[in-house]
């Protein structure tokens, strides 16, 4: 059985969560949790059950987000080991660059030590507010094939690499430029002229 974890603190459109349905489309026995502190028991007992957890969450900050790192703490504080358990992490961030989100990953990977799981492997994904949204897909087909060959070594339970994803399609003036046109609209939503996003 797999525990599949979102630590996107977004309510919704999170783009770790599609990268997860995504990726159990392909399993058999799974749950998906929503990372809440009044859901870490529940989430603690279906881990138990599995052999297997995927965690997946945005970069916030060079980071894991908080609630994940709250997670992995409370893990750590409760002196919880999970021994032999297969951890595969997907993340994905806002800049155009997979690599990125390496310090993240072995923040990740330095706790996977401490409570004796088994790390084994991540998908670090970049522009993730374009790969993680399904009216992008005509431009992210690279990024979705190297998703599918993760999934396919976690459905073995294979140790994956750990695989960098890059917008190479935009070059950053291009992705700045997509990525200012979303700003703008989402200031106009909240009454916000193009200036008012400015530093001034
Ligand atoms: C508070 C905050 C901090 C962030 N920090 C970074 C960062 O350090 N580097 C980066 O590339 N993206 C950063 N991002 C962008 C998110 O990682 C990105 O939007 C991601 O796709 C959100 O995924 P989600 O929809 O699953 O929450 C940050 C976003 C927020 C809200």
């Amino acid at each position: 059985m797999y525990t599949l974890i979102n630590g996107s603190p977004k309510p919704k459109g999170s783009n770790s969560l599609y990268f997860l349905k995504n990726i159990s489309s392909k399993l058999n026995k799974y749950k998906i949790y929503e990372l809440k502190k009044n859901k870490y028991e529940e989430i603690l007992k279906s881990i138990n059950e599995s052999d297997t957890i995927i965690f997946s969450f945005p970069l916030y900050v060079d980071s894991p987000t908080s609630i994940v790192l709250s997670f992995l703490d409370y893990i750590i504080d409760r002196k919880i080991k999970l021994d032999d358990k297969l951890i595969y992490i997907v993340i994905n961030c806002g800049f155009r660059e997979g690599k990125q989100n390496i310090t993240a990953i072995n923040i990740m990977k330095r706790w996977c030590e401490k409570v004796n799981a088994i790390y084994n492997g991540s998908i670090m994904i970049g522009a993730g507010e374009i790969i993680g949204k399904e009216k992008y897909k005509f431009i992210s087909r690279k990024a979705l094939k190297k998703l599918r060959y993760f999934t396919n070594a976690i459905k073995l339970k294979e140790k994956s690499a750990d695989v960098i994803v890059t917008m190479d399609l935009l070059n950053n003036k291009l992705y700045c430029y997509m990525a200012n046109l979303s700003w703008n609209k989402k200031g106009k939503l909240n009454n916000l002229s193009e200036s008012d996003l400015k530093l001034k």
